[in-house]
């Protein structure tokens, strides 16, 4: 079936790419003098993983970023979004650069620009330092320091090439899985370090703009932020007032305080429990007028109202058990809550652009005859797309889109079983088959 809108249709300057991360993608875990991350710690942790799958290899993209640069130009791809390992940077986390680990991400970027593909570079994809583990890591303040030392650094070694930046990945997706619920790395538990964790995240966003924004010229800085469509279970009070805290807690506790609108305590009352952790400046510190925000949406959830669930007193229903269509990760495919997402970012008066920076799935794709037929995938991408061609109908802001992801991943705690990439990889052989959705893809980017 011909999908229902053109390329032209998103108008002619709109961003078109694809979305990276150096953890789930690079291997190379110990190779040049990098030093290790969190996540190299916790993935190797027995029982941490699905399968104890570790990233030590993953797509091998450090020794292969040529083949897969030119992959990318083969599938008409003008935007390519990666991130940056710090410990390969820095391998304590401060100090003394690693000049292999430099001269590799030089490598990457003057690969993408020979090919002319735009190198969009996120400073922070969820592998810290494992030495700044150690002194706490994000529960500790001094991580303001140890970050805008890593901004900087980077601001300086790559600035005069790379003009696209992101401070940070879904920071409620690492706060909240990795130390809060101990799922993801550094595995820790509990209030007492999810709330500096939140702080302290929340701050060095602001820290990473401004470092950026006095040391890039002409650099566009943007930041991005998980989210997705939250409704209640029904119309009954309760489940409502839930579903707002929810929203409070995954969609805005990151996104207001830049915006200068503080925390979301008034529809979250828990947050009071950040005051300890909030300096007299603080507020006015984490604000920074980002040139854009990158929201990453993949799917909708339903709350319900519950007693039983600590700080937030409400849970979400499983997909499978609202018998919905799911993807491999049992996330429900609603394409509306893109469209939704958009718009209530719209909501916000001093948000300048939108993009999206991540949306994908992950389907059970099987190679047959060396082809993976996954129709699932391209009419995921596709229904999304039309999502987003209505928001943009309706004259909101949203200025481009990248898909999760090139290649299949590491994909964290489920290691390599959801395959989210257009690219399949085979984790023995390291060959690349391009997916029917990535030839889809390259065909509606090359019209
Ligand atoms: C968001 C994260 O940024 C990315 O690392 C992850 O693989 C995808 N979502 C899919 O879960």
């Amino acid at each position: 079936m011909p999908e229902p809108f053109a390329k032209s249709d998103f108008g002619p300057h709109f961003v078109w790419g694809i979305s990276t991360a150096s953890f789930q993608t690079e291997g190379a875990h110990d190779k040049d003098g990098k030093g290790h991350s969190i996540w190299d710690v916790f993935s190797t942790q027995k029982g941490a993983i699905a399968n104890n799958h570790t990233a030590k290899i993953a797509c091998d993209f450090y020794h292969k970023y040529q083949e897969d640069i030119r992959l990318l130009k083969a599938m008409n791809i003008p935007h390519f979004r990666f991130s940056l390992s710090w410990s390969r940077i820095l391998p304590q986390g401060t100090g003394k650069i690693n000049k292999r680990g430099v001269s590799f991400y030089n490598k990457v970027i003057d690969c993408c620009l020979q090919h002319g593909i735009t190198p969009w570079v996120t400073l922070y994809h969820w592998d810290l330092p494992h030495t700044l583990q150690l002194k706490g890591g994000w529960t500790n303040r001094e991580i303001l320091e140890w970050f805008g030392q890593y901004a900087e650094v980077c601001a300086t070694l790559f600035g005069d090439r790379v003009k696209h930046w992101m401070v940070m990945n879904e920071p409620m997706v690492f706060t909240g899985a990795g130390y809060f619920l101990g799922v993801h790395a550094p595995g820790k538990k509990g209030m007492r370090h999810f709330l500096p964790a939140v702080h302290h995240a929340q701050l060095c966003q602001a820290i990473g703009g401004r470092i950026l924004r006095n040391s890039v010229a002409g650099a566009s800085i943007g930041t991005t932020y998980s989210c997705s469509f939250i409704e209640p279970k029904n119309t009954s009070k309760r489940h409502k007032k839930a579903a707002l805290r929810v929203d409070a807690l995954l969609n805005r506790m990151f996104l207001e305080p830049v915006l200068g609108l503080g925390y979301p305590i008034e529809d979250l009352p828990v947050l009071n429990r950040l005051q300890p952790y909030i300096q007299p400046t603080d507020m006015r510190d984490s604000c920074f007028d980002f040139d854009f925000i990158g929201i990453q949406n993949y799917t909708r959830e339903i709350v319900r109202h519950s007693c039983l669930v600590p700080y937030v007193g409400a849970r979400l229903i499983p997909a499978p058990q609202r018998g919905v269509a799911t993807t491999l990760m049992d996330w429900e495919v609603f394409p509306p809550s893109i469209y939704e997402m958009i718009k209530k970012y719209n909501g916000y008066k001093n948000i300048p652009r939108i993009l999206i920076t991540e949306n994908g799935s992950a389907f059970p794709d099987k190679v047959q005859q060396g082809r993976v037929e996954d129709a699932a995938r391209t009419a995921y991408l596709q229904d999304h797309l039309a999502q987003v061609l209505r928001a943009k109908q309706e004259g909101l802001s949203v200025h481009g889109y990248f898909v999760w992801t090139f290649t299949d991943n590491f994909e964290w705690a489920e290691g390599y079983h959801p395959r989210f990439g257009l690219v399949h990889v085979d984790f023995d052989t390291q060959k690349r088959i391009i997916k029917r959705s990535g030839q889809w893809y390259a065909s509606f980017l090359g019209q």
